[in-house]
């Protein structure tokens, strides 16, 4: 499993709320994966996902 937060990120800060094991602020104010495998919070991350307003968290198999 694949985690990507594309460039259009509008630092809402919501993913990090939702999965703070997985997602975290950049100093640039943007949220980015902090972890390499993140498959143990794919619950979590589907979540996240569905609650970004921008919809720019990309989970590939
Ligand atoms: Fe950015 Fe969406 Fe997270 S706007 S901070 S990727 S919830």
């Amino acid at each position: 499993m694949k985690v990507k937060i594309n460039e259009s990120c509008i630092g809402c800060g919501m993913c990090v709320t939702i999965c703070p094991n997985v997602f975290k602020m950049s100093d640039e104010g943007v949220a980015i994966v902090s972890v390499e495998n993140p498959t143990n919070f794919e619950t979590e991350i589907n979540e996240a996902k569905n609650s970004c307003p921008v919809q720019v968290i990309e989970v590939t198999e």
